[in-house]
């Protein structure tokens, strides 16, 4: 079988979205994070067919069929795997490589060539900017107040007006045919001209660090502010975030996107490092992708002008539908986040992302802004917006809090808006009790042998260590093994993970292709995604159910023990060293409760 690489799969998925395939085969309705719809795969009146749009899996409560969009292609078609990723990447345009095809291994080198180009031209520039001729460039980026340690850490660099980037890199000994791939060097006539000059240069790198394209900024008031490498053999714009790459190493939880380069570099130089540029044009549903597999939760933080917030919009809607968490940091007295950190400080900025604000408190204030509270027809409009708005929130608590500031905010009763509210469940409740007593049915519908508790416990431990997470790894790896689980196909799963993360990858995203054999499996482990288990606090639940487990082992022990005692045929010095140990054990029993 022809393997193609894990990146080429893992690009296919991330291009296609889960929720956007099944919906064309199932009718999917969203309720809470996920969709839920009839299962495709058997017959059923009520849903219990799951979609996750945050972990990209498919799981019926019903028949236990799951898997990725790969699966899900490859059941509903008939297909198998390779024919499925073929055909999801020909629905985005991703040309697969066919690895005895002379053409596409060519292609191939040839890529591999563009991403050296623009590692040594990155290294040129960056290094160019160091001497004597950049005096302008120098001052300028003194003038932004960028020190050497950002300049080194996003290769920043400069493009002089006499620069000769072509006789460089022929001097390296690239080929004409290269030179002008990398579409840093044009041809004009019989002439060679480089694409930069005279301009500060910002390299693009992927998440893996590479090289892809350049951005080039004018050191004035000119125009074009900036020009760009064009998309090309290595360069898809709609797949790259500027400053991932640096990013994606921040222990934080969350990512802030930026509209500029500037954005990112100089609050990045001021700590603040979990940040990403979309570049100035609209977040794309693959932008969004990625940085949903980078962060738990997302912070937009645009220009503050109209076409900033213009723009916030348009990427709150594309990350929504991808179920993100998202917020919205809310700036004054600055144009943007460079201009802002520079005024007033890295912890001024961090106020702002604690205060960043939701979705709902967005859409709120903007609804508001082309209303006026005083006229009554504006406020009946408003209170009937806000309404809809606020029925969007699953969480009853949450739900009251925003009704609650709303009310205090824009001085409308709480009762007039948990009336228009009322309104709108009724229609939506009726639906919505239906599939969630589907759910609930389905999911004790499912027999086992082994006892409830027991598999809930070993699903937990497989969800956690799904997440990832290498710390938590570590921590369970000493204490449980794979042959303390009780169900076989958890042991297998559990030690294929530990392999996993004993290899480094902690990439637990391809685990479902790593058993594309094995369909019992997968449909177990997407069960285990597709349930969350409550797991609030990842580390108060592995002490939970390490303790769990240390304490069934005591109990095993004592009973041993015990019966070895009663047993009454073993010698007096043993009888004493068992005592003891029993003794020990109830010690220690009791400090585990
Ligand atoms: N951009 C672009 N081409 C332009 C203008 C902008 O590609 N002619 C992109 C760049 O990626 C830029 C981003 O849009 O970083 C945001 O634009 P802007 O806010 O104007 O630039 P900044 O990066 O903030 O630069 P500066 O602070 O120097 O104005
Ligand atoms: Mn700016």
């Amino acid at each position: 079988m022809v393997r193609y690489s894990e990146e080429l799969i893992d690009d296919i998925k991330n291009s296609n979205d889960i929720v956007d395939i099944i919906s064309q085969y199932v009718i999917l309705k969203r309720s809470g994070r996920n969709f839920f719809g009839l299962c495709p795969f058997h017959k059923e009146k009520t849903p219990s067919f799951s979609v996750s749009p945050d972990k990209q899996i498919f799981h019926c409560f019903g028949c236990g069929v799951g898997g990725n969009v790969i699966h899900f292609i490859s059941k509903i078609e008939n297909l198998d795997f390779k024919e499925s990723l073929e055909v999801l990447a020909e629905r985005v345009g991703i040309t697969l490589p066919t690895l005895d095809n002379e053409v596409d291994s060519k292609k191939q080198l040839l890529k591999e060539k563009i991403y050296e180009i623009n590692k040594e031209t990155a290294l040129y520039y960056h290094e160019t900017l160091y001497k004597d001729i950049s005096k302008p460039a120098q001052e300028y980026v003194k003038k932004r107040k960028l020190d050497n340690k950002t300049l080194k850490d996003y290769t920043i660099g400069y493009a002089p007006a006499n620069s000769n980037l072509y006789k460089f890199l022929k001097n390296k000994g690239f080929t004409n045919e290269e030179i002008l791939v990398s579409d840093l060097v044009n041809k004009m006539g019989n002439n060679f001209v480089d694409r930069f000059k005279n301009r500060l240069i910002f390299p693009i790198q992927d998440v893996r660090n590479r090289y892809i394209a350049f951005g080039g900024r004018v050191l004035d008031n000119s125009l074009p502010k900036y020009i760009n490498s064009p998309e090309n053999i290595v360069y898809s714009k709609a797949r790259n975030l500027y400053g991932l790459n640096v990013a994606k190493n921040s222990k934080l939880e969350n990512l802030i996107i930026v509209e500029g380069y500037m954005d990112v570099v100089s609050l990045h130089q001021r700590g603040i490092e979990n940040v990403v540029a979309s570049c100035g044009t609209a977040l794309t549903e693959a932008q969004g992708r990625l940085l949903r597999k980078y962060a738990e939760k997302i912070i937009i933080s645009y220009d503050s002008d109209a076409a900033g917030q213009a723009a916030t919009l348009r990427g709150l809607e594309i990350l929504t539908n991808l179920g993100c968490d998202i917020r919205i940091l809310q700036m004054e007295g600055a144009k943007d986040p460079d201009e802002y950190v520079i005024k007033y400080g890295n912890g001024r900025f961090n106020n702002l992302i604690d205060k960043a604000i939701s979705l709902i408190e967005f859409k709120t204030k903007v609804l508001k802004k082309d209303l006026n509270l005083s006229n009554v027809n504006d406020k009946i409009k408003f209170l009937n917006e806000i309404a809809k708005l606020v029925s969007t929130i699953d969480n009853r608590m949450e739900q009251e809090v925003y009704i609650d500031k709303i009310s205090r905010e824009y001085d409308i009763s709480k009762e007039a808006i948990y009336a228009e509210i009322n309104k709108i469940n009724y229609s939506k409740n009726q639906g919505k009790k239906i599939l969630e007593n589907n759910y609930k049915k389905n999911v004790i519908k499912k027999k086992e042998t082994l006892p409830e508790t027991l598999l809930k416990r070993e699903n937990m431990i497989i969800g956690i260590l799904l997440n990832g997470k290498t710390e938590v790894y570590e921590q369970i790896k000493n204490i449980l093994s794979p042959k303390d689980l009780k169900k076989e196909q958890n042991k297998k799963i559990m030690q294929k993970l530990y392999e996993e993360f004993e290899k480094g990858n902690s990439n637990i995203n391809n685990i479902l292709e790593i058993f594309n054999d094995d369909e019992e499996i997968i449909s177990i482990l997407t069960g285990i995604m597709a349930d969350d288990y409550e797991i609030k606090d990842d580390k108060k639940a592995i002490e939970d159910i390490i303790n769990n487990y240390k304490k069934e082992k005591l109990i095993n022990r004592k009973k041993e023990i015990i019966d070895s005692l009663n047993n009454g045929n073993i010698d007096k010095q043993e009888t004493v060293n068992l005592e003891k140990e029993l003794h020990d054990i109830i010690i220690r029993l009791a400090q585990i409760k």
